[in-house]
């Protein structure tokens, strides 16, 4: 099966002036974009997630500092330590994840599959599991 969360590499243009990254929606991430959230301003104790989605698909990047994001899917585990603006984290639906270990100034910013929507989010892990464990 496809994996449910791999590193996206983002092309980068080196210049004396500065770095530069872009993102073309259908070119470099592999669902339409619908919408773009950041988180900033999180203390450094912080954990933010906590929860999976039904359908929605994400990439997460750190563009400023650093964090931690633990991944869950149910059968495989895996801690990413994103701190290169030019590196996201794909997570398909049915991913587990916590954010967490933020560092001082540290801003994420997730490209989203889907419009929020309140009843995507499975926030019970254990409703999770079962989830994960019918649809195998
Ligand atoms: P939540 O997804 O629980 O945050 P995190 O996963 O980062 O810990 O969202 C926190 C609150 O923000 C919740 O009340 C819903 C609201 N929210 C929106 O209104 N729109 C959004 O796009 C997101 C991501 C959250």
């Amino acid at each position: 099966s496809p994996s449910r969360f791999a590193l996206i590499e983002l092309p980068f243009v080196h210049d004396a002036r500065g770095d530069l990254t872009f993102i073309e929606g259908r070119r470099h991430i592999p669902f339409e974009i619908a919408r773009v959230y950041y988180l900033f301003n999180v203390p450094v104790d912080s954990v933010r997630g906590g929860h999976a989605h039904r359908k929605l698909e994400q990439v997460i990047f750190a563009l400023s500092g650093s964090f931690r994001v633990r991944v869950d899917t149910g059968q495989q585990r895996a801690d990413f330590w994103l701190r290169d603006p030019r590196k996201g984290l794909y997570l398909a639906n049915y991913v587990w994840r916590e954010l967490d270990s933020f560092s001082q100034g540290a801003v994420a910013m997730v490209l989203a599959s889907t419009p929020y929507e309140e009843a995507d989010y499975i926030r019970d892990y254990h409703i999770f599991l079962r989830e994960v464990e019918a649809l195998r």
